[in-house]
């Protein structure tokens, strides 16, 4: 059987294109986002190599394996993976600085290179519980402008990175599944890439991406379900009533527990997914976070007409208070969305009105 490419634009003549909007574009920024498409092909051949070349496990460390500053166990692939990030990006003169969920402070650009206007936030390897069994794993990418006193000189600090999604220049992820793929949104709509392994290049294969407005398909940790909230039960509730129930329609369940694949999916074909905020360990205000998975998502998601959300309030107008911020975390088809929250806006009335709720919950009290 013959192949034919499905198209012949690489992501650097996208981004030339793109660039040659904006006739006083300096190149920094299409520099950038080669060399986080760079680190992420040098991580997508490191991922599949894996015991091929040892690096399946956990990170070792003194007296045992190492934890990151969420008090998660590291695996090798987390650390180099971060460790290929920084590597390839410090260099170029683009960035200010970095942050990632596997550092505990920001990363400041060494002395002696040159230092640029932005700032790269960064999940070296998102769902890494899911490398050991050869599940889809991917990074996740925020860019940032550097406030001007940064870009003047003056030290890098925390507080430089605490800026709401809104104000992301661009996001993406890269996805290392049966193929690799780069997502990117340069706040022009979401382009995905798929990588030639041969030639090295990632080529321009899904134009335009567009999240469907209606889904009958949710992904939830069904396992925490005691914990929810009851909006949440309510929406799962009535999802799980199908065809019978309020929404008068079945729906479909998956959970793949790397957000980076969960996110792929809704991108291709719609659906809801939805880590919200929960009672199971009260200290926590979500489980995923801010900076480096849920803004990047939500931009992606807003681009492509998608939404998402903590359930209260859209998330890219969400102020980050820290870096490493845990926020309650619903992204994907528009009208799935704003359903939950409604149901978020209205905790009490419903009780009353929802009989499946009352009598014949699956997630009762
Ligand atoms: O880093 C967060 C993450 O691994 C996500 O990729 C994923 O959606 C989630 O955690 C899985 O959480 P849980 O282990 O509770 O299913």
């Amino acid at each position: 059987m013959t192949l034919t490419p499905r198209t012949s634009t690489t992501l650097t003549q996208f981004l030339i294109e793109q660039r040659r909007r904006y006739p006083d574009a300096s190149g920094n920024f299409n520099a950038l986002i080669l060399d986080v498409a760079l680190a992420c092909k040098a991580i997508a051949k490191s991922v599949a190599y894996g015991a091929l070349a040892d690096l399946l496990g956990n990170h070792p460390d003194e007296g045992g394996a190492s934890v990151n500053v969420q008090g998660e166990t590291q695996k090798k692939l987390d650390v180099l993976s971060n460790d290929l990030f920084i590597r390839m990006n410090e260099w170029g003169g683009h960035l200010a600085g970095m942050a990632s969920e596997e550092m505990t402070h920001p990363y400041p650009i060494p002395s002696h290179l040159p230092k640029g206007k932005y700032l790269l936030v960064f999940d070296p390897l998102d769902g890494s519980s899911n490398i050991d069994v050869n599940v889809s794993v991917g990074s996740i990418f925020s860019v940032l402008r550097a406030p001007a006193h940064v870009q003047g000189g003056a030290d890098l600090t925390e507080t430089d990175f605490l800026q709401p999604g809104c104000q992301q220049v661009a996001a993406g992820y890269a996805l290392y599944g049966p193929t690799t793929m780069l997502v990117l949104t340069v706040g022009t709509g979401v382009n995905g890439f798929t990588l030639d392994p041969v030639m090295g290049e990632f080529m321009l294969t899904h134009p335009d991406l567009q999240v469907p407005a209606d889904t009958q398909e949710f992904a939830i940790n069904a396992s925490n379900a005691r914990f929810w909230e009851a909006p949440v039960k309510r929406y799962v509730d009535e999802c799980l009533a199908g065809r019978t129930g309020p929404r008068g329609k079945d729906f479909n369940m998956r959970w793949i527990a790397s957000m980076v694949a969960e996110a792929h999916r809704i991108l291709m074909r719609g659906g809801v997914f939805m880590y919200p905020r929960d009672t199971k360990d009260l200290g926590k205000a979500g489980r995923l976070r801010l900076l480096y998975e849920a803004n990047p998502v939500g931009m992606i998601m807003e681009q492509a007409g998608g939404r998402a959300s903590t359930g209260r309030a859209p998330m890219l107008t969400v102020q980050p208070q820290e870096l490493h911020q845990r926020i309650a975390l619903v992204f994907g088809s528009r009208n799935e969305v704003e359903r939950i929250e409604r149901y978020h806006a209205e905790p009490v009335s419903f009780r009353d009105e929802t009989p499946l709720f009352a009598e014949r919950s699956l997630f009762r009290d």
